[in-house]
């Protein structure tokens, strides 16, 4: 008997991700792995966890509150500290605008179903998040993947895809995964118009955005958004649905994340999750909701360093050893640098012999592309390796680049 033959559609529709049965090769300890994209959790605020359990623990009624079902909407004072740290004079948000999500990848879920419909075309960044492509394609979408540059999404060709029928966007206007990219001020702006003219919804995805290593990035979509409409309007005519999440700042494990929406679109969304799991964890909210008030601005710097560090390492690694003929993004923050090679160089093939050889890993980019192409690009991460082990790495990787090159030349 053959399971395949009873699947879904839409359980067909979706394959095994290449990162993640990657990552079961990085289980040997002695490969140096820039593939993750994960936090280093020699950061995660371990004290600070065990502190804020201990508090609950201590007090019969916030412990029996934690352990009980809870509204699916989400714990009220996290809302409430959401709404706050979200809001602007215009767009005028509170609680009601906020759902809880078990992590912004629950949020993608969600909006997939509210949203999306089969063959329905979809604007994606090319290239643009894996965990987002692999949740659309449970819809079965059409994806129209737009072209990017080093600033991101190009809005000419943004225009088009719009032109041609895209009802949805998904972006990560800020320190992109996988490229790095952060969108300049022009382009959010010009992308608010284009969604306004072709009546276009745009789901911002900010996983990254606080964790900038020099200067904040600029206005969020959801900000210039409610700078474009004015004071009040976004409750009814705002376009930018934006999900956050705190797997990146905190810790993944809380399967905390957000997403904050006009209420007409935010109550469907309260029914799917309640159709889907009834709640986030009442636990889990109550520690996130403490750790965000309490340590998250000073926590936030400690990341911003440590990471920023890392970031210049590999930067300065890749403009020292890599030949002329790779280009690479200069992220301004969050955990990735994206590498274009020369055309004609498979990123698989090349990791291949980088494990084997070298003992480097990495992630092939085409991944990251919703309809292929991509096998000249791969991404690194800097997040989790020391600045010595990122030299030490970048080295190798970039010797390998113009071995596999002139091997392919001669
Ligand atoms: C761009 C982006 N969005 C969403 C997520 C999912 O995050 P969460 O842990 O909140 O589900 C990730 C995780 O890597 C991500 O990179």
């Amino acid at each position: 008997m053959s399971w395949n033959t009873k699947f879904s559609e839409d359980a067909r529709a979706i394959e095994a991700s290449e990162i993640r049965e990657l990552l079961k090769l990085l289980a040997d300890p002695t490969v140096l792995s820039f593939a993750g994209g994960i936090p280093d959790p020699e950061l995660f605020p371990t004290a600070d966890v065990t502190r804020i359990r201990n508090d609950i623990e201590g007090n019969q009624q916030i412990s029996r509150e934690a352990m009980q079902y809870s509204a699916t909407e989400g714990y009220l004072p996290l809302r409430e500290w959401i709404a706050d740290r979200h809001n602007t004079d215009n767009l005028e948000l509170d609680f009601g605008n906020i759902l809880v999500t078990c992590g912004a990848q629950q949020s993608l879920t969600l909006l997939a179903a509210a949203l999306m419909d089969p063959d329905a075309p979809i604007a994606v960044a090319d290239p643009t998040y894996l965990g987002a492509l692999q949740v659309f394609m449970t819809r079965r979408p059409n994806f129209i993947p737009v072209a990017t540059d080093p600033d991101g999404v190009v809005t000419s060709e943004l225009e088009k895809a719009f032109q041609a029928g895209a009802k949805i966007f998904y972006t990560i206007p800020d320190f992109q995964n996988p490229g790095g990219m952060t969108l300049p001020l022009e382009r959010r702006q010009e992308i608010i118009e284009l969604a306004h003219k072709y009546d276009v919804a745009i789901i911002e995805d900010t996983a990254y955005r606080t964790l900038y290593y020099d200067a904040p990035p600029p206005a969020s979509l959801l900000e210039v958004e409610g700078e474009f409409l004015g004071k009040g309007k976004w409750q009814n005519e705002g376009l930018v649905i934006q999900i956050g999440t705190a797997s990146k700042t905190l810790v993944p494990a809380l399967r905390v994340g957000w997403t904050i929406a006009p209420k007409a679109l935010l109550d469907k969304l309260v029914i799917l999750k309640q159709a889907n799991d009834l709640q986030t964890s009442c636990m889990n909210q109550i520690l996130a909701y403490r750790l965000f008030s309490s340590i998250l601005d000073d926590h936030v710097l400690t990341l911003r360093q440590v990471y920023g560090e890392r970031k210049d390492a590999m930067v300065k690694a890749l403009r020292q050893y890599l030949p002329n003929n790779v280009s690479f993004t200069e992220p301004e923050g969050g955990m990735f640098v994206w590498l274009r090679l020369p055309e004609g160089l498979d990123a698989r093939k090349l990791l291949e012999v980088a494990l084997a050889e070298d003992k480097i890993a990495y992630v092939p980019g085409a991944a990251f592309h919703a309809k292929g192409g991509g096998d000249n690009t791969l991404r690194l991460s800097f997040s989790t390796c020391s600045p010595e082990d990122i030299d030490r790495g970048m080295k190798k990787l970039s010797d390998l680049i113009a071995r596999e090159a002139r091997r392919q030349v001669a």
